[in-house]
């Protein structure tokens, strides 16, 4: 029986919730596939760590080149978090002729052009779509449902624990800080919750899709960022009184010839799409010239909705190499100038 081997960088949150589905969906895999799909090997910090999944444990291993010089390995899953190391990581895996799927927002905010160039170069694809919204495909939604249409400004909501903090204060009267102490318990706050409270991981996923949906380069330093830190219980109750509703929303328009991204407190009103996003939940709100406004709703976040995303880019990626076009297809980081949308 014919079988793709992949290897996992990373066993955390996602690895486990990857491993899981690998097996749970080997099914469905072998449907799409037409073969089966087997984890060859699993790169971890610690082997003798307790885990809340069963391991064989002889898949598992510290040492990096046994994932990324192994010549069994055709594609690698890298859910192991980090920037620099872990491109180097990546990086060594297209120069071994291995397709790569990515989690890693960070990075792929920071190096994803790079990243991709190096991917093409070596006739290998790389795939990100679990960097963005965990569960949501909104980076197919854009790469491919809306491919046709010129978009034309994005709104998202694209961090679940600010979301969460700004629900429970508006609904609940909770303080912020209980409100952030809550996400951290239900984790789906980052470790250190500064990159989320200060807006700067939304700001990441807002750059990606800004570069995705606009065809242009974005630089994170460009964003402009800013955080929820500072609202007040009152803020909100003004807002309400009001009719509006405060969300943490990220911004993508294309504006005096210029792509301008940014993150900040917003008020909505009620009625809008994105006021009754709640909780943990992320949505993109995306508007096309031609189809006008749609909305990608789901978790953000989350070990199974996140290993979702990832596993359709492994079959994506496995389709690819069984019709012999990995590397060939769109590359969506390359920014041809006449794809930018019309000026109004
Ligand atoms: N800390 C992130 C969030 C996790 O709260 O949305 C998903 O990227």
């Amino acid at each position: 029986e014919e079988k793709v081997s992949v290897g996992l960088l990373g066993l955390g949150v996602v690895g486990s919730g990857v491993i899981h589905l690998i097996e749970d969906h080997q099914e469905k895999l072998a449907h799409q596939l037409g073969c089966k799909v087997e984890v060859d090997k699993v790169l971890v910090r610690n082997i003798e760590k307790a885990r809340n999944i069963d391991v064989d444990q002889s898949l598992l291993t510290t040492n990096p080149d046994d994932v990324l010089e192994n010549p069994n390995i055709d594609l690698v899953i890298e859910v192991m978090g980090g920037i620099d190391h872990t491109k180097e990581y990546i990086l060594k895996a297209f120069s071994n002729k291995k397709h790569v799927v990515s989690a890693n927002k960070d990075l792929v905010a920071v190096h994803g052009p790079e990243l991709q160039a190096a991917a093409v170069k070596n006739n290998c694809d790389f795939y990100y779509e679990a960097s963005v919204a965990g569960g949501i495909p909104i980076l197919r939604g854009i790469n491919e449902g809306l491919s046709s249409d010129h978009i034309q400004k994005i709104m998202g909501i694209v961090n679940g624990t600010t979301n969460y903090i700004l629900t429970k204060m508006d609904e609940e009267g909770v303080s912020y800080e209980d409100a952030l102490a809550d996400a951290q318990q239900l984790g789906f706050a980052e470790a250190d919750p500064t990159s989320d409270v200060e807006g700067l991981d939304a700001a990441r996923k807002m750059a990606i899709l800004g570069r995705l949906a606009f065809s242009t380069p974005v630089d994170l330093q460009d964003v402009e960022v800013e955080g929820i830190h500072g609202i007040e219980l009152k803020d909100l109750r003004y807002a309400a009184q009001l009719g509006y509703t405060m969300k943490l929303i990220g911004f993508a328009n294309f504006f005096d010839h210029e792509l301008e991204v940014s993150v900040e407190p917003t008020l909505l009103a009620k009625n809008h799409p994105l006021a009754s996003v709640k909780n943990e939940y992320n949505a993109v709100y995306v508007y096309g010239e031609a189809v006008g406004e749609t909305m990608f709703y789901g978790p953000g976040a989350g070990s199974l909705p996140t290993a979702t995303a990832i596993l359709s880019d492994v079959i994506a990626a496995i389709k690819a190499m069984r019709l012999g076009v990995s590397g060939k297809q769109l590359n969506d980081m390359q920014f041809p100038k006449t794809l930018r949308p019309k000026e109004k």
